[in-house]
């Protein structure tokens, strides 16, 4: 148990807890990161080059079927014991769950997600009028290296996925609401995430001014990790299960 007998208490007491998560949150479902080397068929594009809208428009199939590979990657693996955790967390506690991840995995373990602050995989909306599209996507088995996405109902565009490009701006509801729940809850978790990442990476900032403590949870140091109250050296599948059952005030 690496939790300091201050922070338990305020984990047993806290009404509303904040929890801002990255890649490391879905590490243990076998969600490649964002920056895991690209095998097979992608190993010759860079993600940081694909994920664009520059990339989108000039080869909108390319950029598709990537997408498409990552989708059906996230349909074949299963929330871990992390995500179900937290689910857990919210059946007697406030908890306001930030993700900077495009999966749903948090969804399917049961949680309401306040915020996806980087957008979600699985929201698609016309990259030329932004009208939503709802239709059912299609994944097909083995995904060929181009695919044409589908076409919008409303101006014929193309439809893209909702996810934030690099060079976009966030989705500004979704971080006020991040903003506004981290600098409103009386405990915040930082869960599995590098914190390289701005804006997404000073939310923490917003606890630690009014004098919130923040935990940090990741087997490894971050570039938070200095300015965190605690760090709980751990990976989320192992630690929060652990923090539920402190929160419930069970001890050992
Ligand atoms: P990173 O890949 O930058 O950082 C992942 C963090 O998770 C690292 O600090 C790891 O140490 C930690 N980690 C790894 N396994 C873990 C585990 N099992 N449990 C807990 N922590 C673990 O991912 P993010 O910080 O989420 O943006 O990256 C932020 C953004 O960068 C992403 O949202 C993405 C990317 O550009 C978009 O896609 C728009």
């Amino acid at each position: 148990m690496s939790l300091p007998v201050e922070l338990r208490h305020r984990l047993v007491e806290a009404r509303h807890i904040a929890v801002l998560t990255g890649a490391g949150m879905s590490a243990e479902s076998g969600v490649p990161t964002f920056r895991d080397v690209q095998d097979g068929l992608w190993a010759k594009y860079d993600p940081m080059t694909l994920a664009t809208e520059e990339a989108f428009a000039e080869e909108p199939s390319l950029v598709w079927a990537w997408y498409l590979r990552r989708a059906q990657m996230i349909r074949l693996v299963e929330p871990n014991a992390g995500h179900l955790a937290l689910a857990e967390l919210a059946t007697f506690k406030k908890v306001s769950v930030i993700t900077q991840n495009v999966d749903d995995l948090h969804e399917r373990a049961g949680s309401d997600v306040l915020s996806h602050v980087h957008g979600g995989l699985f929201d698609y909306r016309c990259f030329d009028c932004a009208a939503p599209w709802q239709a059912e996507l299609e994944i097909p088995g083995d995904i060929p290296e181009r695919v044409e996405p589908p076409k919008c109902t409303a101006c014929g565009g193309w439809i893209r996925p909702g996810i934030v490009w690099f060079g976009e701006v966030l989705p500004q509801k979704a971080f006020q609401d991040a903003v506004d729940a981290s600098a409103s809850c009386d405990l915040m978790l930082v869960v599995g995430t590098s914190g390289i990442v701005q804006p997404a990476g000073s939310l923490p900032f917003a606890a630690l001014e009014r004098g919130t403590p923040v935990i940090e949870i990741n087997p490894e140091e971050s570039r938070l990790t200095d300015y965190m109250t605690h760090w709980w050296q751990g990976t989320a599948a192992e630690v929060l299960p652990e923090l539920v059952r402190l929160a419930r005030g069970q001890v050992g």
